[in-house]
């Protein structure tokens, strides 16, 4: 009994562990506690944009409204310049935006602020796996054979650092006839054109940001933000090495149905020595319990069970062995 209540004790301990470890974590999940994770998630993505003469700037600012809270900005790179690692360690992500200009050069084609960068400051910093999507804006009649060539650049820089690129976008519904900024059989972000097409540009961009949260733009890591609530594993409660007393009873009936299997087949035998039809009851010389014998005639043991099956004895032909097994 002394054991029973230990274990019986050590459950409820553990059941006590349990609930408080389900209300915490109920408490952790709580929307008052989500929300408040949700605000300090504000600002995982950083959108960035070079301009000349402000159309990058639109269509930035239409993309960080489109994000919504979850991004910040947009931020000019030309007010950055000097600081650039920094800034981008704020975010997670990164959205980057250029026009096209010095039309036919091969390098520094963005007529702004990255320029100045790609190819120095850039170039130091440690931004490998880091997710950035590139748009870009161009004039894609006028400047048909180059059409957004510099987004084709941003793109490549950012790669070449390590970074995850997300916003491919089809090629279908744009009015050019060659660009540098053609990955595969899309263009390598999304490319907008004020000056042909500015009605597409509002839808161009919902469907962008859209595709971007598809991709998994804001999963993954969330520098400055609460960590996931963490979950307490409650360990298996140790249970004492302590056979039950059904244990212990289906035990026996396990060993007396195999003695009576062997009993049976014995009985059939011609060799088989005879046995008592009835199997006699034994007296406990202590306590005057009585006990049933269970002979193996193969082994020439017999085991010997109490009435109320908690107790049995083993013996060897007539002499009483001093193997008790249960209480
Ligand atoms: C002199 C000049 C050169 C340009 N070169 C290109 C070009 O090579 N490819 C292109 O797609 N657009 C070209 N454009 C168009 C601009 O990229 C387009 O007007 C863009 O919207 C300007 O963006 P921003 O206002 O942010 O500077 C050029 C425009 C000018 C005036």
């Amino acid at each position: 009994p002394f054991q029973i209540l230990m274990v019986n004790m050590k459950l409820f301990a553990a059941l006590v562990l349990v609930a408080t470890s389900v209300s915490s974590f109920t408490l952790t999940n709580s929307p008052r506690f989500t929300r408040q994770a949700l605000i300090l998630n504000n600002g995982k993505i950083g959108v960035f944009f070079g301009t000349s003469t402000g159309s990058t700037e639109e269509a930035a600012e239409k993309i960080q409204e489109a994000f919504g809270d979850v991004a910040v900005g947009p931020i000019d790179v030309d007010a950055i310049q000097g600081n650039i690692g920094e800034e981008f360690s704020k975010y997670d992500a990164l959205v980057v935006g250029t026009p096209t200009w010095n039309t036919g050069a091969d390098t520094e084609r963005s007529g702004t602020g990255w320029d100045e960068i790609y190819y120095g400051e850039m170039q130091d910093l440690k931004i490998q796996g880091k997710k950035v999507a590139v748009f870009g804006l161009g004039d894609s009649v006028s400047y048909g054979e180059n059409y957004a060539d510099g987004s084709g650049e941003l793109h490549d820089v950012f790669e070449g650092l390590g970074c995850q690129m997300l916003g491919y976008v089809s090629q279908e519904g744009y009015l050019h006839e060659k660009s540098k900024a053609i990955r595969g059989d899309k263009f390598c972000g999304l490319l907008l054109d004020a000056v042909n097409q500015e009605e597409l540009t509002d839808e161009r961009v919902a469907n962008w940001v859209e595709q971007l949260k598809t991709e998994g733009i804001l999963d993954g890591s969330s520098s400055g933000t609460i960590p996931a609530p963490e979950v307490t594993t409650v360990p298996e409660p140790a249970v004492a090495a302590v056979d039950s007393i059904e244990d212990t009873l289906a035990r026996l009936e396990r060993e007396n149905a195999e003695l009576k299997k062997l009993l049976e087949s014995d009985a059939q035998s011609p060799q088989a020595p005879s046995q008592p039809a009835e199997a006699p009851l034994m007296v406990h010389p202590v306590n005057g319990e009585a006990f049933t014998p269970h002979t193996n005639l193969q082994t020439g043991k017999t085991m010997w069970v109490s009435q109320n099956g908690r107790s049995c004895y083993y013996t060897t032909t007539t002499k009483m062995s001093a193997s008790r097994v249960a209480p």
